[in-house]
């Protein structure tokens, strides 16, 4: 395990960049320029609010994680976008329906001035939008350069010391690894010959690795998470991670079930259906993107549950998950879980959930806390998959081999304590027999 021996200080700005100004990207930045004005509290956000506990439970020490790590503040943050369409941020956010027109007048000018970049757009990936202000001359690694360019000038022109990218575009239709994807080499020459397994999300990817900016994936979609993305990023020193961000009915499901399978209850059946009315609703009515979506969803109960080592309670559970786009609901997504479980002598019960959640408003704080924490890994010199930053995800990556930890819990604490072994401080292990001696 390589020691951390240096944090290098949040000195200067942090530069956001975002491909995809929807709805997610339109009230994560209208959240931060709300709270810098004190408009709002970052409610959600565990770098702006949660504490960390240090040493043992009678020190009395504990900091908030702000105050505990070198993170970059949000008054240094800066944001560039690339999207489809040519709104501005504050159209874009008056579109997405998400924010309260009160609210956004407050913050007109400076969402006014974010103009998004022309994007890497192709209609095989998302198949039910289109748009104008996209990069259409060139091969794919004619593509890659220019976004490396934007990327350039972004630097320049925000006055930015450091760059961050997260992905918050639509969700590509599902694919897998091709051979494309398996070496650098092979991937490079894809781009060239524009192999139509390169997807656009891969080509910014590419374009931010290259440009030593560490990269997060808050879609479903195959991005880093292939062998070629992933020798870059070692090889460039860069942090990456992903994917699809955890809110709404993921996040329920992994609140629940570690606390049925705490207590040994068993689980025959858990159907989940939502219904949602936003652009993300309309790009998952497509079967290919919500084939992306659906293997995300599906993976964290499996990898919870375990039912290899718990047969008896979790073999035969029956687990479907629909996504259902209504507009008349917007962001307002509702979300109907109906669980089957079973107890002592194996009598049946049932547990019903529905959640009236806003999407957008659970994953902006997601999008903050990954920002400045891949800022901070990379400070810190950690290169690679982060696996402490699964917390915020619903197919976290793991290096290969390693089965993903979808437990929010566990998912908590490996944070944390990844926290403490960065500033060198004891990890907790909750054992606690030193009260007692
Ligand atoms: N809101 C949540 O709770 C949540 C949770 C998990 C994952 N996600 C994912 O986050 C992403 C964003 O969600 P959203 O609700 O903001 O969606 P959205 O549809 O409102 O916004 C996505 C934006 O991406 C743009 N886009 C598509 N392809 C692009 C490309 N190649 N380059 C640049 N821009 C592109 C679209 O034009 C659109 O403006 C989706 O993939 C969604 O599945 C969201």
């Amino acid at each position: 395990m390589k020691e951390i021996t240096k944090i290098a200080p949040a000195r200067g700005k942090l530069g956001i960049l975002i491909p995809g100004m929807g709805a997610v990207t339109t009230t994560f930045i209208a959240g931060v320029e709300a709270i810098r004005r004190g408009l709002a509290k970052p409610i959600g956000s565990v770098t702006q609010l949660a504490t960390i506990r240090l040493g043992k439970r009678t020190d009395g020490r504990s900091p908030l994680i702000q105050d505990f790590v070198p993170l970059a503040g949000l008054d240094d943050l800066v944001f560039g976008t690339w999207d489809i369409f040519e709104d501005t941020c504050f159209e874009a956010a008056q579109r997405a329906g998400v924010l309260e027109a009160p609210l956004l007048d407050k913050l007109r000018d400076p969402l006014s001035a974010i103009r998004p970049m022309k994007a890497v757009f192709d209609q095989e990936f998302v198949k039910r939008i289109t748009g104008p202000n996209v990069k259409d001359k060139g091969t794919k690694m004619d593509k890659a350069e220019m976004l490396m360019e934007d990327i350039r000038n972004f630097r320049e022109s925000s006055g930015a010391a450091r760059l961050a990218m997260i992905w918050c575009g639509s969700t590509e239709v599902f694919h897998k690894a091709a051979a494309v994807h398996q070496t650098l080499k092979d991937f490079e020459c894809g781009l060239m010959k524009d192999d139509p397994e390169i997807s656009p999300s891969q080509i910014y990817a590419y374009a931010a690795l290259k440009s030593g900016v560490p990269y997060a994936n808050g879609a479903p979609h195959l991005t880093v998470d292939t062998p070629a993305m992933m020798e870059l990023a070692r090889e460039r020193e860069l942090p990456i991670c992903g994917k699809d961000f955890k809110t709404g009915q993921t996040f329920m499901k992994t609140l629940i079930a570690p606390g049925l399978k705490s207590r040994m209850l068993g689980v025959s059946g858990w159907f989940s259906t939502n219904i949602l009315g936003n652009r993300d609703g309309e790009v998952l009515d497509d079967p290919g993107s919500f084939k992306s979506k659906e293997e995300t969803k599906l993976s964290a109960l499996e990898q919870i549950l375990q039912p290899d080592l718990y047969p008896d309670l979790y073999k035969n559970i029956y687990h479907k998950v629909r996504i259902n786009y209504y507009p008349p609901r917007g962001d307002a997504k509702e979300g109907w879980d109906n669980i089957d479980i079973f107890g002592w002598l194996g009598y049946p019960m049932q547990i019903k959930i529905d959640f009236l959640c806003r999407d957008s408003i659970l994953a902006a704080p997601l999008v903050l806390d990954l920002v400045l924490f891949m800022d901070l890994a990379q400070r810190a010199g950690m290169r690679g998959v982060q696996e402490w930053l699964s917390f915020y995800f619903k197919g976290p990556m793991t290096a290969p081999g390693l089965y993903p930890e979808h437990d929010i819990f566990i998912q908590l604490m490996k944070l944390k304590n990844t926290l403490r072994w960065m500033q060198g401080e004891d990890l907790i292990t909750h054992l606690g027999q030193e009260y007692y001696d």
